[in-house]
């Protein structure tokens, strides 16, 4: 008896594999289809569910949808990132709430002291950012579950998106995300994944 193909292995079909893995992709440029509101709180609904510790959900998302805003954004960015952010049809600035343990009493009940766990501001933003980071994945997939595209940006002035949005002083700005339907050349080359067997080793 042969061994199942890799593909038959999973419980989504393989049109679903590919739309989330094989066949997605990082999009450079975007037509100029809207991603509406509605398909943002779609996406957000799906991905809500995805595991942080403490249940925390640190994750908070700021879209920059007016000229104005986008326009606030582009001089923290790269220069090479800088056309893309300028023309996707939405921008979001991925951030942490280092704050994130004011929620635990609603978000995690069954431990109340859990709040008081976190009450150091440093071993606070480590976890904020650690889980914060998990959800973008979850958000970078849920985004391709929905027939869109993403483009992570990590190129950009952080601490100075931290300023320039987040004045409050609990939040961290960690990643951008533009979002939308891809565009003409849209993708580089696909580069090589790791073999599973430089990756997965077995004690
Ligand atoms: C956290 C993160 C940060 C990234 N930052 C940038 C960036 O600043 N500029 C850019 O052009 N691409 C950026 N990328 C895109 C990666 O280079 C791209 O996702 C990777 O090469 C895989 O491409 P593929 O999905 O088309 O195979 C980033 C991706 C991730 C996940």
């Amino acid at each position: 008896m042969t061994a199942p193909a890799a593909a038959d292995l999973f419980a989504l079909d393989r049109a679903a594999q590919d739309l989330l893995f094989r066949a997605a992709r990082t999009a450079n440029t975007f037509t100029d289809e809207p991603v509406t509101d509605a398909q943002v709180a779609a996406i957000h609904d799906l991905i809500r569910y995805g595991p942080t510790a403490y249940n925390g959900q640190p994750l908070r998302v700021l879209l920059l949808r007016s000229p104005e805003s986008r326009a606030r954004l582009l001089p923290y960015v790269s220069s090479s990132n800088r056309a893309k952010t300028a023309s996707a049809p939405l921008v979001a600035v991925l951030a942490a709430d280092v704050d994130f343990h004011e929620r635990l009493p609603e978000l995690y009940p069954h431990r109340p002291q859990a709040r008081d766990w976190l009450a150091d501001r440093a071993a606070r933003a480590e976890q904020a950012r650690f889980n914060a980071t998990l959800q973008i994945g979850y958000l970078l997939v849920g985004v391709r579950a929905a027939g869109l595209a993403a483009g992570p940006m990590a190129g950009f002035d952080a601490a100075g998106v931290t300023r320039e949005f987040f004045p409050d002083g609990r939040h961290e700005a960690l990643l951008l995300m533009s979002v939308g339907h891809p565009g003409p050349d849209a993708w580089r080359e696909r580069l090589p994944r790791l073999p599973t067997a430089d990756v997965i080793h077995t004690l």
